[in-house]
């Protein structure tokens, strides 16, 4: 079949290209000459594992190619996809649907006999109903049907969710369309990949509903890990105690610094403008989204409770940048909000990532950005894992410990043991579990009162009371 992709941003790109690996003949559109150009030459704009050879092979094959112009690739195609980006609307937090307006219009322009048109970005309800009164506007005479087709690729695993995906959803008003999706799908259907037929309305709302429990999924987590940090409980073991219940499930029980990224905290937040407006408020999901914003922030206060209270003079080296690991980007991943309260609270920071340094240094300029998890480490008084990157899970602690000016570890993932890293002569502090100085029934607040003397350092009195207080809940004898 055919194929017309609009957009070659992430999910334009992979769709494209797995479409074209199944077979099909696909067009992959962008008004951006430099990137079309590049793609030509087999540069892909993103880091995605499997995507450079996926483009490069099916570009070889003659089934996979590139242009700024519409009019061939719309005119011949049997589906034209849209996946262009739909990001926050600036000031009210619901979707901007200008792109896909706009990609709507000039596709109407182009349509020639029967053709499947397919909202693959995430789009609120009701979008399809206006894409397809806008075509019908501009060409009365033209012969198309409008079909929602969200897309639940996670980045970094992306190739892998398209070829083996748990469900496919297909919104569809038109017989016509329902059968020209299966035949696009057909490879995965004889994988028995199941694919649900559902109204075109029901399937955007999938699209958010499934986010939106997902981030609930994980927001439910975080906030048991602040209780179990409170009451001396590992909530990686009431994760599994729970999740082992099949109708919890064990995926996305993973406490940490909150979630981020292009998906979640847009999708949440367009999720409870929609609802607002057809006066049905998603409370919970409201509420998630209040949870998940404090918590990115108050992940630096953890930093500062592990070193004594104050960051004044303190060098904090930070492994992992990017909102999870295998993707460099950095949309609304927690490290912005951990750097920012870092260095609001007088911390100089160094920081490490695989692959997102290069996004990571135009929305934080003010940071050392270095070559190694041990250069970063260098003279620091803490390290702190933000991003679970694979490299990450077997450090060489005895080399960082020579190199740090003090030996404490903020896993923020959960990567390690407080047990094993003690071993090693580091203090630790990961996510809803025992910590190191709590084991050791260290008395830290004496330490830390010590240290910083009645009037050494400008404390402030706020962080102080705040820091006793914690102690006090930990009961380590304020
Ligand atoms: C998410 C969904 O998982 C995909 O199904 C969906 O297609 C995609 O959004 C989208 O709408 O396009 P993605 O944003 O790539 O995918 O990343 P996830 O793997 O879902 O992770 C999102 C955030 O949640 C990350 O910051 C991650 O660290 C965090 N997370 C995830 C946790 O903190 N704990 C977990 O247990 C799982």
């Amino acid at each position: 079949m055919r194929v017309a992709m609009i957009g070659t941003g992430y999910v334009g790109l992979v769709s494209g290209a797995c479409f074209a690996d199944f077979g099909h003949d696909v067009t992959c559109v962008d008004k951006d000459k430099e990137k079309i150009a590049a793609l030509e030459r087999g540069v892909i704009p993103i880091y995605e594992p499997g995507l450079d050879d996926l483009v490069k092979h099916n570009s070889r094959e003659g089934r996979l190619s590139f242009s700024v112009d519409l009019t061939e690739a719309v005119g011949s195609a049997a589906a034209v996809f849209i996946a262009v980006g739909t990001p926050s609307r600036r000031g009210d937090g619901h979707a901007d649907l200008s792109y896909i307006y706009r990609a709507a219009r000039e596709i109407a322009e182009k349509l020639r006999d029967f053709t499947v048109i397919v909202t693959k970005s995430t789009v609120p309800v009701g979008t399809g109903d206006e894409v397809e009164r806008i075509i019908r506007e501009a060409r009365p005479d033209a012969d198309f049907a409008v079909v929602s087709n969200p897309e639940f690729l996670r980045e970094g695993a992306a190739i892998r969710d398209f070829k083996h995906p748990d469900r496919i959803v297909v919104g569809f008003e038109d017989e016509r369309a329902r059968e020209v999706m299966a035949e696009l799908y057909r490879p995965l259907y004889l994988n028995a990949a199941p694919i649900l037929y559902t109204g075109r309305r029901t399937a955007e709302l999938t699209k958010y509903a499934a986010n939106a429990f997902l981030a609930t999924k994980i927001t439910f987590i975080n906030e048991i890990a602040d209780l179990c940090e409170k009451i001396g409980a590992d909530v990686q073991e009431v994760a599994r105690g729970i999740g082992l219940d099949n109708r919890i499930g064990t995926k996305f029980l993973h406490a940490g610094p909150g979630f981020g990224g292009s998906c979640f905290p847009k999708d949440t937040q367009a999720l409870i403008k929609t609802a607002q407006d057809y006066a049905a408020p998603q409370r919970i999901v409201e509420a998630v989204l209040a949870v998940n914003d404090v918590r990115k922030r108050a992940m630096a206060r953890k930093v500062a409770i592990a070193l004594g209270g104050s960051l004044r003079n303190k060098t904090i080296a930070l492994l992992g940048l990017t909102f999870k690991p295998n993707t460099d980007d950095m949309r609304e991943a927690p490290a912005i909000s951990v750097v920012t309260a870092l260095q609001d609270m007088g911390a100089t920071v160094h920081a490490y990532d695989p692959a997102g340094m290069d996004q990571a240094k135009k929305v934080l300029p003010d940071v050392t950005y270095c070559d190694t998890p041990y250069s970063c480490a260098e003279g620091a008084d803490a390290l702190v894992i933000v991003t679970e990157w694979e490299q990450f899970r077997a450090l060489d602690f005895a080399r960082l410990k020579k190199s740090m000016k003090s030996a404490h570890l903020i896993d923020l993932r959960n990567v390690y043991r407080a047990e094993e890293v003690a071993r090693q002569g580091f203090s630790y502090d990961g996510i809803g579990r025992p910590n190191s100085h709590v084991l050791n029934d260290e008395p830290r607040v004496v330490t830390w009162l010590s240290a910083a003397g009645p009037s050494s350092h400008a404390e402030s009195a706020r962080e102080l009371e705040a820091f006793l207080a914690h102690a006090d809940e930990r009961g380590v004898g304020a």
